[in-house]
């Protein structure tokens, strides 16, 4: 129960990481809202979770690039919780395309929910959490913000702006102890599979020298619930109340050994 009255918001709730934090939280004990544009998903993750406790679930639908979802959202979400201490913020979409021909509709659709939907809900949730006397902010970036992908150049284009804005909010926020960490993650979901099958045999051969051997530990991506749930307990937790501003890899060494 390390996470005992701890009052959190998971994004990206409907799958893959999202839906492996909510029931990471709500194991832990904490009370937690999930949040997701896919109601029907969504719903029956926050469900089942609620049905296991020992913590609480509920859901909310919400489009993170819509300013008015967000504090819509966010609001009912505080009225239910009585405050919030923590926001983890996986909701995202995945593009592949080449930096010669990513189009500009690509290129804004891409940026609106990775950038600006991580600015809208950071912002929502730094309110609520400063009121709390502080907290903690999960985002998601990701090794493709670190290195060039030219199969994926908008996203990894996102995923660059991700990490700025989390060391930039970090900085800003620290004085009202409202910390912003983002996690690079190398795991199995459903986003990585999509990925990997739109590929061509040629890119998915580069992606499997690039990604996979790449992984110090075994050779493979993670697993969502036991690879990263205890890692996002740690840092909603009061353990993590020292650490902000970082770029957090939890990939099997993938970006540092490669
Ligand atoms: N899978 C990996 O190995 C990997 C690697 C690096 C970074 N990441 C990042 O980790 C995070 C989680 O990835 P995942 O693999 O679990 O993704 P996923 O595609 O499995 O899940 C993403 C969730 O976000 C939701 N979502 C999408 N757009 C939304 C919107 N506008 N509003 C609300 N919800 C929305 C989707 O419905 C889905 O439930 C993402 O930010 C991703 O970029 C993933």
């Amino acid at each position: 129960m390390e996470l005992e009255s701890k009052r959190i918001i998971v994004s990206g709730c409907a799958r893959g990481m999202g839906e492996a934090t909510l029931n990471a939280y709500v194991q832990a004990g904490a009370d937690v809202i999930g949040m997701d544009i896919n109601s029907e998903a969504g719903q029956s993750v926050t469900e089942k979770a609620k049905i296991k406790g020992p913590g609480k679930a509920s859901f909310i639908k919400i489009d993170i690039a819509n300013p008015e979802s967000v504090s819509d959202a966010f609001r009912e979400a505080s009225e239910q919780l009585g405050g919030l201490d923590a926001l983890a913020n996986p909701a995202a979409i995945h593009r592949l395309g080449d930096p010669s021909d990513i189009s500009p509709d690509d290129w804004d659709r891409i940026f609106t929910i990775n950038v600006r939907g991580t600015v809208l809900t950071n912002q929502a949730a730094f309110k609520l959490i400063r009121k709390s006397g502080g907290g903690s902010i999960i985002n998601f970036g990701s090794i493709s913000g670190l290195r060039p992908e030219p199969g994926s150049a908008a996203y990894s284009a996102t995923k660059g702006a991700v990490h700025s804005w989390s060391r930039t909010a970090a900085a800003a926020w620290g004085k009202d102890l409202v910390r912003v960490n983002a996690i690079l993650p190398a795991m199995a979901t459903p986003m990585y599979m999509e990925a990997n099958k739109k590929m061509t045999e040629e890119a998915a051969t580069a992606s499997y020298w690039m990604n996979h051997r790449s992984i110090a530990l075994g050779e493979k991506y993670g697993d969502p619930e036991t690879d990263l749930g205890p890692v996002m307990v740690f840092f909603a937790s009061d353990a993590s109340r020292f650490i902000t501003g970082q770029l957090i890899p939890v990939d099997g060494g993938q970006a540092s050994t490669r």
